[in-house]
């Protein structure tokens, strides 16, 4: 029998390349150099690997899923979101999918945290006023933030990551919590996650919120899901915050929102289209703007890793992996 084949899409934290070669699962192709592959690419490891493990950066065309049925087993991705695989046709053509859960939460709502930090008390801008040597000393006036500790943040998606930044606000900073999310919340999880309080809509939760965090999954149903509607519904200088996905947030409507002044900042961890950024990020100084970096520290990226790993083992050995999504 052949030698079954497995393609890493991307560079992953060293440790966790060295376990899954060690691991003797079959011919591992560490894919080089660091780039996302291109359709071409796409289509020649359709009828060539055995297990993908790709990731959220990956554009896959439509015409792979057919075209690696009967192949292709299993995608095991490196990450928690999984909206750059389209399940369907990947279930339609007998693949299996698979996700990294857990081992991001944290680290994922510490940087939630961190950019509502730096928004609310413009952190960034005032280290390239200092770095620009336009610093001209303290003054009662300069530069004035909004206050975290005790107000009230409004979170979008209730899930692991969603709970986890409840627990930093409320905990840390005395803020009140409220949340939106589609499933009923038992009040036990609401008690442990910042005595959280669901709202019955998205407006609801804008309408109260001193800051809006966004941790709902990415896809066609929470598309735009942020749009006009929400921030008009938002109190005037509320700051929004996302590390979910960038197609949570109608960009033109958030451009709108700050030119109103509804917004008075927003921290922003991910994007429509990104790496590509819509060049009116650049000319509001009241935007944190992060490279997509929620998982990225030494422990979680190497975590997503060996949760990836464990969870081809799995599948390959016939069992039900942890952390199968179809
Ligand atoms: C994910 O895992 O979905 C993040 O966006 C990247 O860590």
């Amino acid at each position: 029998m052949a030698e079954r084949k497995i393609l890493v899409t991307r560079a992953w934290p060293e440790e966790a390349e060295a376990r899954l070669q060690a691991e003797g699962l079959g011919a591992v192709t560490l894919r080089r150099p660091d780039t996302p592959m291109d359709r071409a690419e796409w289509m020649e490891a359709a009828g060539t690997y055995d297990a993908i493990l790709p990731t959220v950066s990956d554009r896959i065309p439509a015409e792979f899923y057919p075209a690696a049925a009967g192949k292709l087993r299993i995608m095991a991705n490196y990450g928690v979101g999984f909206n750059h695989i389209d399940i369907d046709a990947a279930r339609d053509n007998g693949i299996a999918v698979t996700n990294t859960p857990d081992v991001l939460t944290d680290c994922t709502a510490d940087l939630a945290m961190g950019l509502l930090l730096a928004a609310a008390r413009r952190i960034g801008e005032g280290e390239r006023e200092l770095r620009a040597g336009n610093w001209t000393g303290w003054r009662p006036t300069h530069m004035i933030g909004k206050k975290v500790t005790g107000a009230t943040l409004g979170i979008i998606g209730f899930g692991r990551i969603g709970q986890a930044m409840a627990r930093r606000a409320h905990l840390g900073f005395g803020m009140n919590v409220v949340f939106q999310d589609a499933w009923e919340v038992p009040e036990a999880i609401k008690a442990e996650n910042g005595k959280a309080r669901q709202l019955g809509s998205v407006a609801e939760v804008a309408a109260q919120a001193d800051f809006l965090s966004l941790h709902c999954p990415g896809g066609a149903e929470t598309y735009k899901l942020v749009n006009a509607d929400v921030f008009a519904a938002m109190k005037p200088g509320a700051i929004l915050v996302n590390s979910a996905r960038g197609d949570v947030v109608d960009e033109d409507a958030l451009f709108d929102a700050l030119d109103s002044g509804r917004l008075a900042g927003a921290g922003l961890d991910v994007y429509m289209g990104e790496p590509a950024l819509d060049p009116r990020f650049l000319e509001y100084e009241i935007l944190v703007l992060a490279p997509h970096l929620g998982s990225a520290t030494q422990a979680t990226r190497a975590a997503m890793g060996h949760r990836a790993i464990d969870n081809l083992k799995a599948y390959l050995a016939g069992n039900t992996p942890g952390d199968l999504v179809t």
